[in-house]
């Protein structure tokens, strides 16, 4: 069976899962999956999720998140507005010198997640791609260091190359325990993984370092 004939069934599944169970994007099982896993967002969480547009993660999240959870999504774009309660959704760059602050403003108390689904425009240069992607991954990294409570979880995704291993061990002086994760509904030939670090050892923000 032709690879590409399996890769198009598999976006396609996902694709019209997504639009029956009133989901924004595909990509929100990829989340799905990997905490089902692995169980870093729970009930009464406060999430913050970087580069949220549409809001497919948001949906899920505000879901595992339970009646008195909250989520803020954080993106360029500007997200559809929700119905639910303890939604709030900023646009905003993570570059932002002052984007800890906007966060922080809007969060009830310190988060217990941060993720991030955040990509950058593809250019089609492999190196240049990943290098795009492991910036965003490092700006997330520093954010979520500021914004989450001491043992909080960080879920990020990247693209597997030279500079992944990199970054990783950066991760590993942060958190206690790290995962790969590649769920199911990422394409399995596609070079996207998602980086899970449980348990940040101790906050630190840039301007205290
Ligand atoms: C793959 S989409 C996220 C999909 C989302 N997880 C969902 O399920 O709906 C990646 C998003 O990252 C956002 N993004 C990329 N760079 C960003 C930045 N510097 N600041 C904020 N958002 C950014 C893009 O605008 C894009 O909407």
């Amino acid at each position: 069976m032709p690879k590409a004939w399996i890769r198009d069934r598999k976006r396609e599944y996902y694709y019209k899962k997504a639009k029956e169970e009133n989901y924004r994007s595909r990509a929100t099982y990829k989340l799905v999956q990997s905490n089902e896993k692995y169980g870093f967002i729970n009930r009464n969480d406060v999430v913050v999720d970087l580069g949220a547009a549409p809001g497919g993660w948001i949906q899920a999240a505000r879901k595992m998140t339970g009646k008195n959870g909250y989520v803020l999504g954080i993106d360029l774009k500007p997200i559809e507005p929700f119905t639910q309660e303890y939604v709030r959704t900023i646009i905003a760059d993570f570059n932002d010198p002052d984007i800890v602050d906007q966060i922080l403003s809007f969060l009830p108390r310190e988060a217990d997640a941060v993720i991030s689904d955040a990509a950058p425009n593809i250019t089609g240069v492999w190196e240049v791609d990943q290098a795009k992607q492991i910036d965003l991954a490092t700006k997330a990294l520093e954010i979520a260091q500021c914004v989450l409570h001491s043992g909080g979880n960080f879920f990020v995704k990247l693209f597997e190359g030279e500079m992944f291993n990199e970054f990783i061990l950066t991760v590993k002086e942060v958190f206690d325990t790290i995962k790969i994760v590649k769920p199911e509904a990422s394409r399995q030939k596609s070079s996207e993984m998602y980086l899970l670090a449980l348990g940040l050892k101790s906050k630190k923000c840039k301007e205290e370092s």
